[in-house]
């Protein structure tokens, strides 16, 4: 089946970044949120971001405003009905997941593709609750999705093998390299990313070393571009809670036990960059540690 139309659902930075990707490798896209407002701060975002590819030499100026205008906002869920392929990036809560599911099913064309971009969900799960399971796939897209060359696929038990195919060929089209993952928890990134930054906060948490300490620690100690604290932040401090639950319940192990200050940050709101508190606070110039 050929993909010329993508929708996208949740205009987060993971949608956007989605949105991005798609709209420069020629997909028409079309992008949409419960939030109205959230909608039009992601198409002013994916321009700042583009504009950055446009300063690097990445992006001519010609396809920045051709792919700009291959995106369109899709206030109401119906705009979508005439997709090829609809990737949900709405928030890890298998709830709020399965709604949108049930959405897109009662308005999607019978051959009409869905994908998940669920960072530790199961496939199968969520595809179980969609009127097409066969043609449900994972696509882990990594943050920021410009830039990281990885997609992560995930094959459903009831994935078909030409639908795996096609989304494998439109990742590779979004010129992205693809690694192939069984669904189990956290598939492959997740599983190994997440019990690493999970055990930097309780590092800070057991007082061995300061958020500044343990970041600079990571980053010249073992060359990581960014400390696990400050990826943390990055990630969003809900979403790095929300995958080592999925860890700790899907696998059953105490080993992937949420550390209780990242439970106490999420309570408190510091959700990380995205809302300028987590383990740094970002309202000034440069990032300051919180602790
Ligand atoms: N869109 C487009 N371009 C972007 C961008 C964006 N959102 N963010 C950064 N860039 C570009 C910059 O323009 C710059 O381009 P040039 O080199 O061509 O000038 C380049 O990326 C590097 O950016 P910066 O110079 O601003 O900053 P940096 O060198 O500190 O790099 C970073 C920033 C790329 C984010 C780097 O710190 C990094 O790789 N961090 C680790 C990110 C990571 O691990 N991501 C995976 C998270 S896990 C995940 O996503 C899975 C999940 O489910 C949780």
């Amino acid at each position: 089946m050929e993909i010329k139309t993508v929708g996208i659902v949740g205009a987060g930075q993971m949608g956007g970044g989605i949105a991005h990707v798609c709209a420069t490798s020629g997909y028409d896209v079309l992008i949409h949120d419960v939030a109205a407002d959230q909608i039009d701060k992601a198409l002013s975002k994916i321009a700042k971001n583009m504009d950055r590819q446009v300063s690097s030499g990445k992006l001519s100026k010609a396809d920045k405003t051709s792919a700009l205008a291959r995106i369109g906002p899709a206030p109401i869920v119906e705009n979508l009905k005439d997709c090829d392929m609809v990737i949900e990036a709405a928030t890890e809560n298998e709830d709020v997941k399965r709604k949108i599911f049930e959405g897109l099913c009662a308005i999607l064309k019978p051959e009409a593709i869905l994908a998940s971009n669920t960072s530790s969900l199961p496939i199968t799960r969520l595809a179980a609750t969609t009127d097409r399971p066969g043609q449900f796939v994972g696509i882990h897209f990594m943050n920021p999705v410009p830039v990281m060359e990885l997609v992560e696929l995930i094959r459903g038990i009831a994935t078909e093998e030409d639908i795996f195919e096609t989304a494998k060929e439109f990742a590779i089209s979004l010129g992205k390299t693809v690694t192939l993952s069984e669904d189990f928890p956290g598939f492959i990134v997740n599983r190994i990313l997440l019990p690493m930054i999970n055990e930097a906060i309780y590092t800070l948490y057991e007082g061995v070393g300061s958020v500044e300490a343990i970041d600079t620690g990571m980053k010249l100690g073992t060359r990581h571009p960014m400390g696990p604290l400050e990826l943390a932040d990055f990630i969003g401090l809900d979403t790095c809670l929300s995958i080592m639950q999925v860890l700790y319940h899907g696998l059953s192990d105490s080993k992937y036990r949420p550390c209780p200050l990242l439970v106490k940050y999420v309570e408190a709101g510091w959700l990380g960059r995205k809302i300028g508190r987590g383990f740094y606070d970002y309202s000034g110039e440069t990032p300051v540690p919180t602790r």
